[in-house]
């Protein structure tokens, strides 16, 4: 690629005002020499985002952002310097030369895509209000869409041909190589040349966050399958970097304060129609962490809207971490089953749809009960095993100890045990419980696994504690924690204090007495969120006893082995009787 020249950047910034330029983007105030407002680029009630008009620069106290106009242009509009620069150039009237593509098609590759892209759209958009597009208007006209609204998105027809985009763009001096590389021909593998990719199909021009085209949805008029067929990624699409219809409802986004996140082209598109306007589409696949970014940029909260079938539901999920792992407010609307944003707003009209989106769940309750709906309330290991990765990647301590105390009570165990296993959560999604390395907090005591099952199985039950009491004779725990703690649970249950008491009880006592806190806390969340507790309880009784055995062989052996050095035949005798009668208890 070419570079754009020293004297043309200096040109471009020299005729910028960069109090002009953000004041675009961000309210800003004067405040003695300088101009201060919110910042964009980070959280924040006070403002600590200064632009000084003297020295051209911004900066942000807060989150150290900072620069001169080109990069707060390239941060804000997610752009890459030349982009910027150009975008600056344009409003300061400076012209800015093309740059050198090294792949023989003459001018920028991004600019002749967009400009080859522009002309197909075009083309469609005519043909779809020609004679030839008869029967695209018709089914158009079948779903509601206005001719207005078309226009606006730019809504086109294909025609039932091979060849037709492709000879018209040719004439307009567009070389094959561009058509294939826009991804709007395909390469025929009997040499013939390349055909139109879209043939007899509704076309859905795709814009970018700036409102050029960058691919399209092509969707067929009947029920044929595929229903959408897409452009293919191209230097200027990627798929996971592009929001369908965001062009369209930035301002409204920034004017609400929020951003409705649906799936489907008609979903933005007649939904527009109806006067919602902050509404965009991840075109049918997961929110990706591109797109939260965009967002983010024009609004902190979204309401996700989804067709209520369970593969809505699937994606739904993935998007809200994401969407908090961004930083955003996430609330989640439901649909009556069966419709889609665009079915539902042409039944039952604006208000009714805007009412579903002032519904909304936060995002909390929404995954919440939809786990308990799909797992039961029981399955407790489950439910926290999907509810902790989400709760880990809310930014806010407060808004996640909240959380943490919610899931507690809704599913009637200790908010030390969630915290604890909470602790282990790795921050990916990848997330599996039973990770035996726990919170990489350092100083951490180890306990033995089966004992520390057990002191939680006492904690959390007073009938098994007895049990447990019971069937475990002195020396059956090691010395150490876990067995002052559980020695101290016998006790208090003694004194008839209930389960529900004994964990605050001992956090209590222990005080700053880490070693104990920590069986206390650790044998809470293995009980609570491990699996069945009676069949725990009998494995790990089961495992102590062997234990106990084990050590006890260990211990006879010893002896015999001195017996032996001293030739004591009697002891000797006396002990392998033992070591044999414990051999065959094993292995009844
Ligand atoms: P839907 O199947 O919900 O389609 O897919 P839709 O948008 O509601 O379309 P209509 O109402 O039947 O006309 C949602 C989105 O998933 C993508 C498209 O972006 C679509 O808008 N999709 C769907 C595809 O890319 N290919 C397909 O075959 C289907
Ligand atoms: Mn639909």
């Amino acid at each position: 690629m070419g570079r754009i020249p020293q004297e043309i950047i200096d040109q471009v910034l020299d005729r910028t005002d960069i109090v002009e330029v953000i004041s675009g983007y961000v309210n800003i105030k004067k405040a003695g020499r300088n101009f201060k407002g919110c910042c964009p680029f980070h959280d924040e009630k006070t403002p600590s985002f200064v632009v000084s008009p003297d020295k051209q620069i911004y900066h942000c106290f807060g989150c150290s952002a900072g620069g001169n106009a080109v990069g707060f242009v390239m941060r804000y509009e997610n752009m890459e310097f030349p982009e910027a620069l150009r975008m600056l150039a344009e409003k300061a009237g400076v012209e800015v030369p093309e740059q050198r593509a090294d792949d023989g098609m003459g001018g920028s590759i991004s600019a002749k895509l967009y400009e080859v892209n522009g002309l197909a759209a075009e083309y469609y958009h005519k043909l779809m209000k020609s004679r030839h597009g008869a029967a695209a208007r018709e089914y158009l006209k079948a779903r509601g869409m206005t001719g207005g609204t078309a226009d606006t998105f730019m809504i086109g027809y294909s025609p039932d041909s091979w060849e037709s985009l492709r000879k018209y763009c040719e004439t307009k001096g567009f070389s094959p190589a561009v058509l294939r590389k826009a991804g709007l021909t395909v390469p025929s593998d009997k040499g013939r040349g390349d055909y139109d990719r879209f043939r007899k199909r509704i076309i859905f021009p795709i814009f970018n966050e700036r409102g050029k085209i960058v691919a399209f949805g092509g969707r067929v008029m009947d029920d044929s399958l595929p229903k959408y067929i897409n452009s293919p990624e191209t230097p200027v699409y990627n798929k996971s970097g592009v929001l369908y219809g965001l062009n369209f409802a930035r301002k409204s986004m920034r004017d609400k304060g929020c951003a409705v996140i649906v799936e489907g082209y008609m979903d933005v598109i007649m939904t527009h129609q109806y006067g919602v306007k902050n509404i965009v589409a991840t075109s049918g696949t997961a929110l990706t962490s591109r797109q939260a970014a965009m967002l983010k940029r024009y609004t902190k909260t979204a309401v996700m809207l989804f067709d209520s079938d369970q593969a809505g539901e699937t994606a739904s999920l993935r998007g809200l971490d994401i969407l908090i792992e961004h930083g955003m407010e996430v609330r989640v609307a439901a649909l009556p089953s069966g419709e889609d944003p665009d079915s539902y707003i042409k039944k039952k009209g604006r208000e009714a749809f805007e009412s579903v989106l002032e519904q909304a769940k936060g995002l909390f309750e929404y995954k919440l009960d939809l786990l308990i709906g799909r797992l039961g309330k029981r399955d407790v290991g489950g439910i926290v095993d999907e509810m902790l990765p989400t709760i880990s990647k809310v930014g806010n301590a407060v808004v996640q100890s909240d959380y943490l105390k919610k899931l507690a009570e809704r599913l009637g165990v200790h908010e030390a045990s969630l915290r604890y296993e909470l602790g282990k959560v790795k921050p990916d999604y990848s997330y599996r419980s039973g990770n035996e390395s726990g919170p990489p907090s350092g100083k951490r005591a180890s306990y033995k696994t089966g004992e520390l099952h057990l002191l939680g199985l006492a904690l959390t039950d007073g009938k098994r504690a007895s049990r447990i009491r019971e069937e475990t004779p002195p020396g059956s725990f090691s010395e150490g924690p876990v067995k002052d703690v559980i020695l101290r649970v016998f006790d208090l249950y003694g004194k008839g204090v209930t389960a529900r008491e004994i964990p605050g009880r001992l956090l209590d006592e222990y005080g700053s007495d880490e070693q104990r806190r920590g069986a206390v806390v650790q044998a809470l969340a293995r009980a609570e969120i491990g699996g069945d507790p009676d069949k725990a309880m009998d494995d790990c009784l089961c495992y102590l006893k062997k234990e106990r055995r084990d050590e006890k062989l260990r211990s006879l052996t010893l002896r015999l082995k001195k017996a032996q050095e001293s030739n004591n035949g009697d002891e000797m005798r006396e002990l392998l009787v033992k070591i044999n009668k414990i051999h065959k208890e094993k292995v009844t």
